[in-house]
């Protein structure tokens, strides 16, 4: 079943208005952006790296906003435990309810997600995963749509915890915020009374986001793009210079990401660029590169440059 034309206008009317509003706020970062959103719409939860101050709180805030989102932060620190998080019981009259944490909300930036102590993480990363709290036998749904936002420090620094390879596995895509170029800081300086007020406009709601992920499951694969996917997932762990390539998840979260930017794109099918477009951003967190080529200053965005251009993408029609 295809997607109906009414469907396909109505998916771009929404898409449209939603980059807009936030391109009020914020300055540049469009692909960043996009990435979120596709991420988004794919029902993933999305890592955000960046230096304090290059507006990953605005960007996650201006994004909620436009969708009408219930939005949360949770700062972790090492001394946050699960409960702070997922909720608690307390006393009320003459019984215990359970009073839910800050995770409950559509859009929840995790800040600092790798100075939780591990407990905490996991505990937080369990319940995003399984998109429900389960404390004292009882079960709490979160609510939908459902997507982390988890901000990171860099490895360096003390007191962090790095979550553990199968907990990065989870995550659909990962970003790098950078530095605005020079033109851009000077918007950003220039516009930063008006930015601080979030002239955002809530011009589309949670249930579109969630029609949005239903329309994104209709977007045509064909077989040769699904080929194409496990090729380059295979290619990663055959790499010389990895030590732990991108798993069958890691593959399915691909197809997923691929999907949904080519419906953002506005067409009902998946090219070869789609995928190579997302295969970064999809895969660049999961693998582990080998001690000598982490000291030789190799990343895995080199890795994966690499083997996008040895991967040879189908041609069209065959
Ligand atoms: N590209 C940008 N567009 C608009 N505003 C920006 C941009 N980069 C930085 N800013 C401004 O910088 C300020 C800090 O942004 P924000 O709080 O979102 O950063 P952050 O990355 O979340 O920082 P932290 O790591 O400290 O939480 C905001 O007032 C925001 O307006
Ligand atoms: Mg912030």
């Amino acid at each position: 079943m295809g997607i109906t034309a009414g469907e396909a206008s109505k998916a771009s009317q929404i898409i449209r208005s939603v980059l807009r509003e936030v391109s009020k706020v914020i300055v540049g970062k469009e692909e960043e952006v996009k990435v979120i959103l596709a991420s988004m719409i794919a029902g993933g939860h999305v890592i955000i790296e960046g230096v304090p101050g290059v507006a990953k709180t605005t960007i996650a805030k201006s994004i909620a906003a436009a969708f009408r989102l219930s939005f949360s932060r949770i700062q972790f620190t090492p001394d946050v435990l699960p409960s702070d998080v997922l909720g608690t019981h307390v006393y009320v009259g003459d019984k215990f309810v359970f009073r839910k944490g800050p995770i409950f909300a559509n859009i929840v930036l995790a800040d600092e997600i790798n100075r939780a102590n591990p407990r905490t993480q996991s505990a937080f990363l369990e319940a995003m995963q399984e998109g429900q709290v389960t404390i004292w036998g009882e079960t709490f749904k979160l609510p939908k749509p459902f997507i982390v936002l988890a901000t990171m420090n860099p490895v360096e620094l003390e007191g962090v915890y790095p979550l553990p390879e199968a907990q990065l596995d989870r995550f659909m895509t990962s970003i790098r915020l950078d530095y605005p170029d020079r033109d851009e800081e000077i918007s950003v300086l220039e516009r930063s009374d008006f930015i601080e007020e979030l002239p955002v406009n809530p011009v589309a709601s949670a249930e579109d986001l969630l029609m949005l992920q239903k329309i994104a499951l209709k977007i045509h694969v064909e077989k040769n793009i699904i080929g194409y996917i496990v090729d380059i997932i295979r290619a990663t762990r055959r790499d010389d210079d990895v030590s732990l390539g991108a798993s069958p998840r890691a593959g399915v979260h691909l197809l997923k990401a691929s999907r949904a930017l080519a419906l953002i794109e506005g067409r009902n099918y998946v090219i070869p660029d789609d995928v190579k477009y997302m295969a970064p951003k999809v895969l660049a967190h999961r693998i582990i590169l080998k001690k000598k080529a982490l000291a030789s200053g190799l990343t895995t965005l080199d890795i994966l440059e690499r083997v996008l251009k040895t991967v040879k993408p189908p041609m069209p029609g065959v």
